[in-house]
């Protein structure tokens, strides 16, 4: 199991002096950006470069700068190398440190190859603070669906017996448990009940936390708070059993960790797209 500390990162962050008694530990999650190769390519009628650069500028105006960003998955749409350079420069322009874990979009050996080589541990530790946070990979290779490996529910384990306390937070791409919306739900975590069995033997973790689902949720389960966040491109309509938009802008999770194990999150939007939407049925 990977650990890294930010201030090893290679992107120094401006933000490392939040760490006081008084002053949270500001992580932001951006996910599901499904950027493309060719700068023309749209989906659903969006250009999701343009989309995920309004969702920074909002991040920019309201909460900023943070410790951390953590980047959810679907990185990009059609598992491109120029897309994840691109997303590699945009990242390192921003001087904050940030990790990635991969999507169902994603092609792991490109993403570690060119954007975080850290992302090959399937669990690793990230020192937040007074707090841990997990990055969890959840893909299965070529499926849409997700799977937590033995070896990722070894290091939960692991983590869990480690006598240090540490109030933590969960990451992965795929949701654990059916959000309530047939055609998503058929793409959960394969294993999820396991998993959360597992997740629920640390009391330590305050929220576990996923994108794949496009939408902003909360769920509480085996005495865990489950939350989803919205995409930095288009939303998918809660509760809906077949493929349908919502109308909803983009956005991105905040989340502000107390010393004290007390955590602050919420979710901010777009005024707007730039784009209409393109409404379509079975898929995207
Ligand atoms: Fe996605």
């Amino acid at each position: 199991m990977a650990e890294t500390d930010p201030s090893n990162a290679r992107d120094q962050g401006s933000g490392q002096d939040r760490r006081t008694a008084a002053v949270p530990f500001r992580v932001l999650q951006l996910t599901d950006l499904h950027l493309f190769n060719a700068p023309a390519q749209r989906l659903l009628g969006q250009d999701t470069r343009r989309t995920f650069e309004l969702v920074l500028a909002r991040a920019q105006a309201r909460h900023w700068p943070p410790d951390i960003i953590v980047l959810t998955g679907d990185l990009v749409h059609d598992s491109g190398r120029s897309a994840y350079r691109i997303l590699r420069h945009r990242c390192d322009a921003l001087g904050v440190p940030y990790y990635c874990i991969p999507g169902n979009h994603d092609r792991l050996d490109l993403l570690v190859g060119h954007l975080d080589a850290g992302a090959a541990s399937a669990i690793r530790v990230v020192n937040a603070g007074a707090w841990d946070l997990l990055l969890l990979d959840s893909t299965i290779p070529n499926e849409d669906g997700g799977h937590l490996s033995d070896s990722v529910l070894a290091g939960l384990a692991t983590h869990r017996s480690a006598a240090h306390g540490r109030p933590t937070l969960v990451f992965l791409h795929h949701h654990l448990q059916p959000l309530g919306s047939r055609w998503i739900d058929t793409m959960q975590v394969d294993n999820g009940t396991q998993a959360l069995a597992e997740l629920a033997r640390n009391p330590r973790i305050r929220a576990v936390i996923c994108g794949h689902v496009h939408q902003d949720a909360e769920q509480h389960s085996h005495g865990l708070r489950l939350l989803a966040t919205p995409s930095t491109c288009v939303q998918f309509l809660p509760g809906s059993d077949d493929f349908a938009l919502d109308t909803l802008t983009p956005g991105y999770r905040w989340l502000d960790l107390y010393p004290d194990g007390q955590l602050e999150t919420g979710i901010e939007r777009t005024d707007a797209y730039p784009d209409p939407l393109t409404f379509v049925s079975g898929g995207y």
